[in-house]
């Protein structure tokens, strides 16, 4: 009797840490959204047959084509972009007009188990596309083929570049957006693009999110960004936060279509090169250029061989790391002692950088003057942060402004000789300003431009 109850009490134990155990797994390995749908991110985390984390990037060559990546859930294995000439109203969608194209598709399984998030089973899909015409605009939309509307995006307007290359254009710099970015960051690239709906492209100088392999903040990142990524043409340089396991994160080569015009396979779509209109824009990557020595030697060597080919007007290097420091006695000595010399032969004319958590754009010889007028101007330098995540900086000689806790975006606008950068505070206040004037020889003259005490006056 005992041995028989004993049995019968194994049993019952046994049958409850089998169920418990089969729950658990369940919990982890099952996409299933009913499970999760007392997560709050829910929506923002788990893909579904209808097209989401769309975003337009820019290619080697914007005036003729543009690439365009976007989400779903697995169920989705074929999917298509389609693109005609946008008309003033429903006339692009008559016969013949639109052109269908098939996406290139990958699936990807991400489990993010450092932040407890669940299993997400996605399809990324992207499509290059070619054969476009400058100065023009077009809509298009994504989806999965159907006949009416069902499993398709919105149609969204594009436009390619001025077929004049000295004509105005204008782009937006951010720093690192990291922390908070649906809650905090989300009001920064709104505001921003408020300022100036019109602008051509934007620029994410790294660290767009805290943890590289978070579904959740990923997701977080296109929901602020919502309809703007699928507008406005960006382009992103990776950041420290961008890395897992010395390896940047596969979401980024997944949700991404960035040149692939690097020195090195691994660093396709993180060190690149670009011309938009009369200007080169140039992303290292120094989370890679930190990690490995041999790939320190390949950006650098690469640097300037694009430098000293280079044809346009203006150039604009985007790196993570601030070149010059930013605290007394620190810096990142390794990156400057490679690249500053490089950037000095060429007198590359904006260097735009992150990671600080604070603010600072100036000049190395300023020797702390801040004269109002520079003539041969060298390369001026630019640390910025759009996110809430906050850090100290100190005033140095090189700095012509220099400023911390506050959340910032800037507007480049480039027009023949003339380039024009204007720093807004989230609210839009005019934080810092200057101008460049090229001359015939190349040489520039930086005017800085008088901006009101702003700090005292908004708090
Ligand atoms: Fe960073």
């Amino acid at each position: 009797m005992k041995k028989t109850l004993f049995f019968l009490l194994s049993l019952l134990v046994f049958t409850c840490c089998v169920s418990i155990k089969h729950k658990h797994e369940h919990h982890k390995k099952h996409t299933h959204y009913p499970l999760y749908s007392n997560i709050p991110a829910h929506k923002i985390i788990f893909p579904s047959t209808t097209p989401d984390r769309i975003i337009v990037n820019l290619t080697e060559d914007p005036a003729h084509s543009f690439a365009v990546n976007w989400r779903t859930s697995q169920q989705i294995d074929t999917a298509y972009v389609e693109i005609a000439e946008e008309t003033h109203g429903p006339d692009f969608l008559s016969e013949g007009k639109v052109r269908r194209i098939i996406a290139k598709t990958k699936g990807l399984e991400t489990e993010n188990i450092d932040d407890d998030e669940p299993l997400v089973k996605a399809a990324f899909h992207s499509v290059i596309i070619k054969n476009l015409e400058p100065e023009k605009t077009y809509v298009y939309r994504l989806g999965d083929g159907r006949k009416n509307d069902d499993g398709w995006s919105e149609w969204f307007q594009i436009k390619t570049p001025n077929i004049d290359k000295n004509a105005p254009y204008s782009f937006i710099y951010f720093g690192d957006a990291q922390i908070k970015v649906k809650s905090e960051w989300s009001r920064v690239i709104r505001k921003s693009y408020q300022m100036i709906p019109e602008v051509d492209f934007m620029y994410h100088a790294g660290d767009l999110i805290n943890h590289s392999e978070s579904d959740k903040e990923w997701g977080e990142w296109f929901y602020a960004g919502s309809f703007i990524h699928a507008t406005v043409p960006s382009i992103m340089t990776p950041g420290n936060h961008e890395y897992h396991n010395k390896k940047l994160s596969r979401l980024w080569t997944h949700q991404f279509t960035l040149p692939e015009n690097g020195p090195l396979d691994e660093l396709k779509e993180a060190c690149y090169a670009l011309d938009y209109q009369n200007m080169k824009l140039i992303s290292l990557d120094a989370r890679s250029f930190e990690l490995h020595e041999y790939s320190k030697k390949a950006q650098t060597k690469w640097l300037d061989s694009v430098l000293a080919s280079n044809t346009q007007k203006w150039v604009t290097l985007t790196i993570h790391y601030p070149i010059l420091p930013t605290i007394e006695g620190r810096g990142n000595t390794d990156l400057s002692e490679a690249l500053k010399p490089i950037i000095d032969k060429y007198n590359v004319d904006l260097v735009l950088q992150g990671h600080n958590h604070s603010y600072a754009r100036g000049h190395a010889s300023n020797n702390a003057l801040g004269k109002t007028v520079v003539n041969n101007v060298e390369t001026i330098y630019a640390i910025s942060v759009s996110g809430p995540k906050m850090a100290g900086s100190s005033n140095l000689d090189w700095m012509v402004k220099e400023g911390k806790h506050t959340q910032l975006f800037q507007i480049i606008s480039v027009s023949n000789d003339t380039l024009k950068y204007n720093a807004y505070t989230t609210k839009g206040s005019l934080y810092d300003s200057f101008t460049l004037i090229k001359g015939k020889g190349g040489n520039k003259k930086l005017l800085n431009n008088k901006v009101e005490e702003i700090i005292e006056k908004n708090k």
